[in-house]
C-alpha cells in the first residue's frame, strides 16, 4: 500500500498561532513526543527568524533521532546559511524553501516579476543543494496561483533540485474538488514531477484545512503538512489526528498508509495544549473530552449491544485508556507514573519521586485524583524552573463596603517580592498585584473560568488571553480547587511566557 509522508510543522507554522509561545525546552519535549508518535518529517522552525528559533532547531537537530529534521528558509542565502549551520548536526536533514508565485503576492508583497521570482527559486535551490539533498520547496499562495506559472515552477525547481513539492492553500481558499484539480493538473503538465513528491500544507480559514488535504491525497499526494490539534495561522493549520484518523478508518476509500502509531496521539495532544496554553474544545474531533462520550440513552444503549453501531474508531487506537485509572490515597509510584506516562510527562525516577511526595500529600485531601489534578501537580512541583516566576501565596479581602485588596508573594530565582492592590474584583486586584511585582501590566483580552474535576473539591481552570503590547499576546492556564489562586496562576504562566517571547520578537513569515 502506498505510504502518505506526515509532515508535522506544529512547531513551525503551529507556533505562529497567536498567543502560542514555545520554549526551547518545550519545543524539544514535544519533538521527542513526535518521534514516538512516528511523524515522517519534523518542521522544527525558521532559524534565520530569531537567535531563540535558531537554537531551538538546531537543539532539536542535535538530540531528535528517527525522523528528518527541517528548517524554514525563504529563498535568499543568508537564511539558507541558517538553516545549514542549525541543522549542522542532524542525523536526517531537510530545508524548506518557499516563495509566493500568486499574482496578488507578486506584485504586492514581493514587487517582483513572475520570470524574477522563477529565477529567485532557481538560484536558492541551487545554492541550497550544496548543503542538503532533501530540498521541499513551497510555491507560496500556491492555490491563487496560475496554474500555467506553476506548472512552469514547479518543473524548473525540480531541475534544480527540488525533491520535495509543497502546494500550500496558504490563506485557506481552497475547495477540495478544486484542490484535488490543482493536484490532478500538476501530476498531468510537469513532465519531471515523477521526480518529485508532491505534498499539500492547508490552512483552515474556510474550516476545510482538513478536507482539502484528504481531496489532495486521494489526487495522489503522498506528503501532508500539518499540526497537532490543528494549531497555526489565524484558523490553524490542517490537524495531524484528523488526518491521520482519516486515512486509518477511511483506508478502503484512499488505500494509503502512514507510519503514525496512533496510540501515541491523545499523549501528543496534551502535551501541545499544556504547553501551548490552547485549550481543545470538548467537541473537537479525535483529542475533544467528548469525542468518545455517548449521552443519548438510544447511543449509549446501541454501544453497549455492539459498539460499531455508533463507534466508528475505538478510543484505544487513540490512545485513551478504556479502563482509566482514578488514583487515590491507596495508588502507588507504578500507577502514578504510568498515568503520567499517558498524560504526556516524560520523568526520571527522580522527578516521579518527587511528584510522588507531592500526590500522598494531595491524596490525603482529596478522594478522588484527576488528570487535571495530576498535571496542575506535575507543573508545580516539577517545573520549578529558577529563571521563572513561580507563586507562593495570596491573601485576598473582600470588605462589604470596599474594593478587594489582595496581597501576592511571588519568587524569582531564590528572592522572594511582595505586593499589594486593590481591584474591581479579587483576581484584579491579584493581577495588579503582580504587575507591580514584575513590572510588566498586561491587559486581559480573555478571562474563562470552568470546573475541570467534579465534585465539591473539583479543581478550577482558569484560561486567559493577555496582551503585554507590542503583539505580544499570550494564552496560559492554571489550575487550583480554589479559582483566585487557578486564575493567578495562569497569569504567572503568561509572565513566564512573556519571558519567552520578549527574547523572541519574530520576523514573521
Ligand atoms: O502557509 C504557507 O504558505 C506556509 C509556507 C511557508 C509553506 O506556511
Ligand atoms: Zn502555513
Amino acid at each position: 500500500m502506498d505510504k502518505v509522508r506526515i509532515f508535522d510543522t506544529t512547531l513551525r507554522d503551529g507556533e505562529q498561532a497567536p498567543g502560542a509561545a514555545l520554549d526551547s525546552e518545550g519545543k524539544l519535549e514535544i519533538a521527542r513526543q513526535l518521534v514516538r508518535l512516528g511523524v515522517d518529517i519534523i518542521e522544527a522552525g525558521f532559524p534565520v527568524s530569531s537567535p531563540e528559533d535558531f537554537r531551538s532547531v538546531n537543539l532539536i537537530g542535535k538530540e531528535i533521532k528517527g525522523a528528518t529534521i527541517c528548517g524554514l528558509s525563504r529563498c535568499v542565502q543568508k537564511d539558507i546559511d541558517a538553516v545549514k549551520d542549525a541543522l549542522l548536526s542532524a542525523e536526517r536533514k531537510r530545508i524548506h524553501l518557499f516563495i509566493a508565485t500568486s499574482p496578488i503576492h507578486m506584485e504586492f508583497k514581493l514587487k517582483k516579476s513572475p520570470e524574477d521570482v522563477l529565477s529567485i527559486a532557481i538560484e536558492a535551490i541551487k545554492y541550497a543543494r550544496q548543503f542538503f539533498d532533501d530540498i521541499q520547496f513551497s510555491p507560496e499562495d500556491a492555490s491563487r496561483s496560475e496554474p500555467e506559472f506553476l506548472y512552469r515552477v514547479i518543473e524548473e525547481v525540480i531541475k534544480a533540485g527540488a525533491t520535495t513539492i509543497n502546494i500550500p492553500d496558504t490563506v485557506g481558499y481552497a475547495v477540495p474538488e478544486q484542490f484535488a484539480n490543482l493536484i490532478k493538473g500538476i501530476l498531468d503538465h510537469v513532465p519531471n514531477i515523477n521526480k518529485a513528491i508532491i505534498s499539500v500544507h492547508c490552512h483552515n480559514d474556510l474550516g476545510l484545512a482538513v478536507a482539502n488535504s484528504l481531496a489532495a491525497v486521494k489526487a495522489g499526494a503522498r506528503q501532508v503538512e500539518c499540526t497537532i490539534n490543528g494549531i497555526g495561522e489565524r484558523a490553524g493549520n490542517a490537524a495531524m489526528e484528523e488526518i491521520v484518523m482519516a486515512l486509518k478508518v477511511r483506508k478502503d476509500f484512499y488505500q494509503v498508509d502512514t507510519n503514525v502509531n496512533t496510540k501515541e496521539i491523545i499523549r501528543a495532544s496534551r502535551l501541545v495544549s499544556r504547553l501551548t496554553g490552547f485549550v481543545v474544545a470538548p467537541n473537537k474531533a479525535i483529542v475533544g473530552k467528548n469525542a468518545f462520550r455517548h449521552e443519548s440513552g438510544i447511543h449509549q444503549d446501541g454501544v453497549l449491544k455492539y459498539r460499531q453501531t455508533y463507534e466508528i474508531m475505538a478510543p484505544e487506537d487513540v490512545g485513551l485508556d478504556k479502563n482509566e485509572l482514578v488514583l487515590g490515597k491507596h495508588s502507588g509510584r507504578h500507577a502514578l507514573g504510568e498515568r503520567l506516562r499517558q498524560l504526556g510527562f516524560d520523568l526520571s525516577n527522580e522527578e516521579l519521586e518527587q511528584v510522588f511526595v507531592e500526590f500522598k500529600k494531595l491524596a490525603d485531601k482529596k478522594k478522588e485524583v484527576f488528570d487535571e489534578d495530576l498535571i496542575a501537580l506535575v507543573e508545580s512541583t516539577m517545573r520549578m524552573d529558577v529563571e521563572k516566576w513561580q507563586l507562593v501565596g495570596i491573601e485576598v479581602s473582600i470588605p462589604m463596603d470596599g474594593l478587594p485588596n489582595a496581597k501576592v508573594i511571588l519568587r524569582h530565582g531564590k528572592k522572594e517580592f511582595s505586593a499589594e492592590s486593590e481591584g474591581d474584583g479579587p483576581v484584579d486586584a491579584c493581577y495588579k498585584a503582580i504587575d507591580k511585582i514584575t513590572g510588566y501590566p498586561g491587559v486581559l483580552l480573555n478571562y474563562n473560568i470552568q470546573a475541570i474535576t467534579s465534585g465539591k473539591d473539583a479543581l478550577g481552570e482558569a484560561s486567559i488571553t493577555v496582551d503585554f503590547g507590542q503583539e505580544r499576546v499570550i494564552n496560559a492556564h492554571g489550575s487550583s480547587t480554589d479559582v483566585v489562586e487557578a486564575s493567578v496562576k495562569a497569569y504567572v504562566n503568561a509572565i513566564n511566557k512573556l519571558g519567552v517571547k520578549t527574547a523572541e520578537k519574530k520576523k514573521g513569515v
